[in-house]
């Protein structure tokens, strides 16, 4: 990844009109920063409208009744999978399923596909980087069916270790997951170039994307990734939906996921068929309002850019860097701004990272401290917790000032 040659301008003050929460005092006097949108991000007005909307003016349940409510909402819910598929570069709507968020995603994949096709002794590839979304799936399938689990190692410089990568190859794994973009360090993995060397071994591959799509230009038909896995609510979406893209070919040959209504075609006592994808993997009433809120989710990066929003969360990020190693004590950790972006993880000397976001918490500065849903990153840097600023289209440098100016206070407090 490299920096963008040109930065092209968001003008982030007219985007943050439209974030009701960002005007948010989180105490009097003390106005929102809100630093934290790798846990979740902001919701603009058109989004929380949408589903306003929705449930105000056709809330009815989809795929069953045949009056105008059910067939209006069965439409604009379908339509919002052609909406998905055109973000992410897919041919097709019906390469979308939706799910409840990233995690359940890759546990899908793990329970169909996996189960269907991975025996004992396989080779699964994964990073030392991955959140527990990309881990503990293919850790509950290596304990059911005896598969063997490699990582490719990270770097005291915050990369993957190609090199290494190579070697795993020679293992004719079975499958590679992977994440796009690391929710810790930041990293930009080169995906391009791990799907191709994994094809070249005759690996299927799966692309954690939860934090990749909502920052980076991403076009699954480019990197021929054969898998991907988001969720709605870290790019201006609601919570509650996830979604799961994969190749049509491999979709159809899938054993289905949870049983019940909508996945089938027929259910007799003495058994059942199931419909083709998506539908085989979406059983029961799903989260129509949150499809819906996607699809305004969709429609506002679209209309700013995803280049653009790429480069103004990479310029931020790369400020960030600067003026976190002016403060005595603090380490980020992680990969230079060249291979990295959104995301700001550190440790500061002498100071717990809870009580760090504390500190930054009383100035009104909202990140995360803990171990971010991925403890084997922590423990490859011999650490347990970080603390972490995550950037948005809607974050400001002056922002960023008053994170730095809340560090020095924590500077003061802790000595
Ligand atoms: N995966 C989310 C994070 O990194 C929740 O904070």
């Amino acid at each position: 990844m490299t920096t963008p040659s040109k930065m092209q301008q968001l003008d982030v003050q007219r985007i943050r009109a439209d974030f009701p929460v960002l005007d948010v005092e989180v105490r009097p006097g003390v106005p929102l920063v809100y630093l934290d949108s790798t846990a979740t991000s902001q919701k603009p007005v058109s989004v929380i409208e949408a589903m306003n909307n929705y449930y105000r003016t056709q809330n009815a349940n989809i795929h069953r009744g045949v009056h105008a409510l059910a067939e209006k909402s069965t439409a604009d819910y379908e339509a919002v999978r052609g909406k998905v598929a055109k973000f992410i570069g897919a041919a097709k709507g019906k390469q979308i399923i939706f799910t409840r968020n990233t995690t359940e995603s890759i546990n899908l994949v793990a329970f169909t596909w996996g189960r269907a096709n991975l025996n004992k002794g396989d080779v699964v590839v994964l990073t030392e980087m991955e959140h527990h979304g990309n881990l503990v799936p293919w850790q509950m399938l290596a304990t059911e069916k005896g598969i063997q689990l490699e990582f490719i190692p990270v770097g005291e410089d915050g990369l993957l270790d190609m090199d290494a990568y190579a070697v795993l190859m020679e293992k004719k794994p079975k499958l590679v997951s992977f994440t796009q973009m690391s929710n810790v360090l930041g990293t930009i993995t080169p995906a391009a170039e791990i799907i191709r060397m994994a094809h070249d071994a005759g690996a299927v591959t799966l692309m954690d994307a939860a934090q990749g799509v909502p920052h980076l230009p991403t076009d699954v038909t480019e990197l021929d990734v054969d898998f991907i896995a988001f969720s709605s609510h870290k790019m201006l979406g609601p919570t509650g939906l996830g979604i799961l893209y994969g190749k049509e070919a491999i979709l159809n040959e899938m054993p289905p996921f949870l049983g019940g209504g909508d996945m089938i075609k027929r259910v007799e006592l003495s058994g059942f068929t199931y419909k083709e994808p998506p539908h085989k993997f979406e059983a029961g009433t799903p989260a129509i309002a949150e499809v819906i809120g996607l699809g305004a989710a969709i429609d506002y990066l679209e209309a700013i850019g995803m280049e653009a929003i790429f480069a103004h969360d990479h310029e931020l990020t790369g400020y960030a860097l600067e003026r976190l190693e002016e403060v005595p004590g603090v380490w980020v950790f992680g990969p230079t701004i060249e291979h990295k972006s959104a995301n700001a993880a550190f440790t500061f000397e002498g100071v717990h990272p809870h009580d760090v976001a504390e500190i930054l918490n009383r100035a009104g500065v909202a990140v995360r401290a803990g171990h971010h849903c991925a403890q084997p990153v922590h423990q490859k840097f011999g650490i347990t917790s970080t603390t972490r600023a995550s950037f948005y289209l809607y974050n400001t440098k002056e922002e960023v000032d008053q994170l730095i100016e809340a560090l020095y206070q924590v500077k003061e407090i802790f000595g």
